[in-house]
C-alpha cells in the first residue's frame, strides 16, 4: 500500500490485505433478495436510499452512525448501567472516560451530534454571523442557518479535487480565513469550526500543523475554536500515518493535542464511540455555562442528556477503545483497500482514502445525467437495484432548492459507500466491488431522477423521487441477461 495508507497485512503474494483483528461472536443474519424485489423496494422507496425497509437490503452502507460494530466489552458494560434521572454513575463514568481521551473537563451530555449543534448554534450565533469552517455537515448548517448564521467555507484548493494525493484534503485555507475575519469583521465571526475527517467531500482529515495555523489567526482576534471531533479517531490516525512529527506518537497523544487546540469540542458518539448519543466539552467554564442551561431544555438532566444509560455506559468503554489502534485503522483499511480496487477498475473514486465511506463521483461515472437531474442519488438507485448494496447520495439531492425555485448545485455528486467499523468481510467487500464493477460496464443504461415530493428542510431524509424514463426496467434486463438467476 502507499505510504499513508493504513497497513494491511502481508501476504506471500507481495499483496497487503486488511486482515480482521477481531472475531466476530455475535451475527445478524443478512437476506439477499432477487433483483426484482429490489427493484420494487426502491421505487416503493421514492428512488431514495432513506427510505428503504433493511429487510430489503443485503450490505447497508448507508452510514456509520450508530452502525459501528461495538466490542465485546461495550455490551457488557451496558449490564452495570445505573438508572437514575439525576446524578448516574454511568454518567461519571462517561465524563471519565470525555476527560481522559479528549482532555477536557466539563461535559455536557446530548442525544447525538446535531443535538451539540443546536446548543452550541443557539448559544453562540447570532444573525448576521458568518462561521468559517473546512467544510460544512448538513445537519451543521442547518442548525447554523435556523439560528441567523451564514457558513463559510474555506478549504484549500485540494479539497473538492477526485483524484489527488494531499494528505490532508480537510485543511483550512489560511489565507481565506485572513480573508473572511478581515472582510466581515471579528465581532460576526463567533467561532471557527473544524470538522475531522470532513464528511461530505470524502472523509478527508486535516494535519495538527494546519490547526496550529488555524489557532494562530484565531488568537490574532480573539476568536474560538470549536472541533467536531465525530469522525476524530481517524483523523488521528491519518495524522499518526501522515504527519511526520506524529508518527511515534501514541493516538492518545494525538487526540489530546488536536482538541487541546480548540476551547470546544462536540461529538457524535453516534460514530466516534461506535455508540448512540452525543457530547460537547471544554475547560472553560464560563463557556460551559452559557451552554449549560439548553441541555436540560432540549435533551434531558445534565447527567444523561436524553441518552439511554445504557448506552451511556457504552461510550464510556468506547471512547477509550477510539485510543485503540486496531480499532479506528479498520474502517480506512477496508476503504483504502476498496478504493485502490476501484480505482484500479478505472471506475471514478475520492483518492486518497479517507474515513467513513468509499466515495464514487457519479459526475464522472454517469457523465450522460446531467446534474439537475441527481446523478449520485440516480447511481445509490442502480447500485441498490443491481446488488442490494445501500449507499447514501451525498450531491445535490443532498442540497437545497434556491428561492428562485432552482437546485443550489452541489460541489460534488457522491455515491458514499459507508464502512461501518467492524461490521463487513472482504468477501461482501468483494461482492460490493464486482457489482459496482457490472454497472459501471453497463453505466450508459443508467438514466437520471425527479423529485415528486420535496420536503423543505432537510429534503434527502424524507424526499421522494422517480426515474425520469424506465431505465430502472432496462437495466434489471441487462443483469439477468448477464447473471441468469444468479442474485
Ligand atoms: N457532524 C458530523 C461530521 C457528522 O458526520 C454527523 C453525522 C453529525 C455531525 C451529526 O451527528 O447524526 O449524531 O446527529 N453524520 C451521519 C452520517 C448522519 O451519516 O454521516 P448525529
Amino acid at each position: 500500500m502507499d505510504q499513508g495508507s493504513p497497513k494491511g497485512i502481508k501476504f506471500s503474494s507481495g499483496e497487503e490485505i486488511p486482515v480482521e483483528l477481531h472475531k466476530v461472536r455475535i451475527v445478524q443474519k443478512l437476506h439477499l433478495k432477487p433483483i426484482d424485489d429490489r427493484l420494487n423496494a426502491i421505487k416503493k422507496g421514492g428512488f431514495n436510499t432513506f427510505l428503504l425497509n433493511t429487510a430489503d437490503i443485503f450490505l447497508d452502507m448507508l452510514t456509520d452512525s450508530g452502525t459501528n460494530a461495538m466490542s465485546d466489552n461495550q455490551l457488557a458494560s451496558m449490564h452495570q448501567a445505573d438508572d437514575a434521572y439525576a446524578g448516574s454513575q454511568s454518567f461519571y463514568r462517561m465524563e471519565a472516560a470525555i476527560q481522559e481521551v479528549f482532555g477536557k473537563e466539563l461535559v455536557l451530555p446530548v442525544h447525538q451530534g446535531r443535538a451539540a449543534e443546536n446548543v452550541i448554534s443557539k448559544t453562540f450565533i447570532k444573525a448576521g454571523d458568518v462561521i468559517p469552517m473546512n467544510y460544512h455537515f448538513t445537519t451543521t448548517k442547518a442548525h447554523m442557518e435556523i439560528n441567523g448564521g451564514e457558513i463559510a467555507e474555506i478549504f484549500t484548493d485540494e479539497a473538492l479535487k477526485i483524484k489527488s494525493h494531499h494528505p490532508f484534503k480537510g485543511n483550512i485555507d489560511i489565507q481565506k480565513l485572513k480573508d473572511l475575519i478581515a472582510k466581515y469583521g471579528r465581532q460576526n465571526v463567533p467561532f471557527i469550526r473544524m470538522e475531522a475527517s470532513t464528511n461530505l467531500i470524502g472523509g478527508q482529515p486535516f494535519s495538527i500543523e494546519n490547526m496550529r495555523e488555524v489557532r494562530k489567526v484565531a488568537d490574532e482576534h480573539g476568536i474560538m475554536m470549536v472541533l467536531d471531533a465525530s469522525l476524530i479517531g481517524e483523523n488521528a490516525w491519518f495524522i499518526k500515518q501522515r504527519e511526520a512529527e506524529f508518527a511515534t506518537s501514541s493516538i492518545k497523544e494525538i487526540l489530546r493535542t488536536m482538541c487541546g487546540i480548540c476551547e470546544i469540542v462536540y461529538f457524535s458518539s453516534r460514530k466516534v464511540s461506535s455508540t448512540r448519543g452525543g457530547g460537547i466539552c471544554t475547560n472553560d467554564h464560563d463557556l460551559y455555562m452559557k451552554m449549560r442551561d439548553l441541555v436540560p431544555l432540549y435533551e434531558g438532566f445534565l447527567t444523561y442528556g436524553g441518552m439511554s444509560v445504557r448506552e451511556i455506559e457504552a461510550m464510556a468503554v468506547g471512547l477509550i477503545e477510539t485510543t485503540d489502534e486496531t480499532v479506528i485503522s479498520q474502517s480506512p483499511g477496508f476503504i483504502d483497500y476498496t478504493v485502490k480496487e476501484l480505482d484500479k477498475l478505472g471506475i471514478p473514486v475520492i483518492t486518497p482514502a479517507g474515513a467513513l465511506g468509499a466515495h464514487v463521483d457519479a459526475m464522472q461515472f454517469l457523465p450522460h445525467v446531467p446534474q439537475k437531474e441527481y446523478p449520485a442519488g440516480a447511481l445509490a438507485a442502480a447500485l441498490f437495484i443491481v446488488s442490494g448494496c445501500r449507499g447514501m447520495e451525498r450531491g445535490t439531492v443532498s442540497s437545497v432548492r434556491l428561492e428562485n425555485g432552482e437546485d443550489l448545485l452541489a460541489d460534488m455528486e457522491l455515491l458514499r459507500l459507508a464502512f461501518p467499523r467492524r461490521v463487513f468481510t472482504l468477501s461482501q467487500t468483494k461482492f460490493l466491488i464486482d457489482r459496482l464493477h457490472w454497472l459501471y460496464k453497463n453505466r450508459e443504461l443508467v438514466g437520471g431522477l425527479k423529485f415528486v415530493d420535496e420536503p423543505k428542510v432537510l429534503r434527502f431524509f424524507m424526499g421522494r423521487l422517480d426515474a425520469v424514463s424506465d431505465w430502472p426496467e432496462k437495466l434489471v434486463a441487462k443483469f439477468k441477461a448477464d447473471f441468469g438467476d444468479s442474485l
